[in-house]
């Protein structure tokens, strides 16, 4: 009797104390760097191409993960970290394109909706009629997911917590704007005005990068609370070339934002 009162002593506390644990992802070496040094404790662990410290910030134990760049990156890694770490909640932060011309270089963008932009289908065309990228058709089947009740979901876009997009909004940032906005992921880099002119119109995007979908769509297929953080590091609409300062000022913010979580 003793032995099972015991037994379920324990199962009760360690669901009732169960830590809550961070994942908090970044694609290049300079996305992941001052979140690495952020860690007190660190442990490295390395899974297949897929590199992972685990440690703490504060008191909150933070899994940083680099998940290397695009969208197969970006899903196998989170499929991994959440395998591997069990995480409570998924941060998917670093640099993007400017998409709309209103943003600068270091202005910050919360990923209230994200969308595959690279996900399009066409129609038929003979030989000879050119391909004409106002054609292409939003191809949304690559968004279908079962949740982890088996139900099938079809998502357009796929989201932030709108609590954690709440409490990321009141983080001071001091080296430029802070807004919620549509971030556009696909596996490319889009410098032609005119096709990021196109991309903003038809999607509503903010700023384009590689992983951010793919984060979002594994962390919605687990039911586990995503937040995406994605900072201007270049906007061609404003003539503004690629600074790698950003990536840190984006870490920076995430660890401020990791801190102020209760
Ligand atoms: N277009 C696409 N990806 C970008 N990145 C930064 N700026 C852009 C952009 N304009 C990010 C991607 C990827 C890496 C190459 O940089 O998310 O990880």
């Amino acid at each position: 009797m003793k032995k099972i009162l015991l037994g379920l002593f324990l199962v009760v506390s360690s669901l009732v104390f169960a830590k809550d644990t961070i994942l908090v992802q970044g694609a290049m070496d300079i996305e992941v760097d001052y979140l690495v040094k952020s860690l007190t404790d660190a442990k490295k662990e390395q899974i297949g191409a897929w590199t992972f410290w685990k440690g703490k910030i504060g008191e909150k134990d933070v899994v940083v993960s680099q998940t290397e760049v695009g969208i197969t990156n970006g899903a196998a890694a989170t499929t991994i970290g959440i395998m591997k770490y069990n995480p409570t909640l998924i941060i998917n932060q670093g640099t993007a394109g400017g998409h709309d011309p209103k943003l600068h270089a270091g202005d910050i963008v919360l990923a209230k909706d994200i969308i595959n932009i690279g996900a399009f289908r066409t129609e038929f065309k003979d030989y000879g009629v050119p391909s004409d990228q106002k054609d292409f058709i939003f191809f949304d089947v690559v968004q279908r997911i079962k949740d982890a009740n088996g139900n099938k979901l079809e998502n357009k876009t796929f989201s932030s917590d709108s609590k954690m997009l709440e409490t990321a909004m009141k983080v001071p940032y001091k080296n430029g704007k802070v807004v919620e906005g549509t971030i556009g992921t696909a596996d490319q880099w889009n410098r032609e005005l005119e096709r990021i002119k196109l991309l903003h119109e038809t999607y509503n995007t903010s700023a384009e990068e590689m992983e951010t979908v793919a984060a979002a769509q594994v962390s919605k297929a687990f039911n586990i609370p995503f937040m995406g953080i994605r900072i201007l590091s270049n906007s061609e609409h404003n003539r503004e070339d690629f600074n790698p300062e950003t990536a840190t000022w984006c870490q920076e913010f995430t660890v401020d934002f990791i801190k102020s979580l209760k």
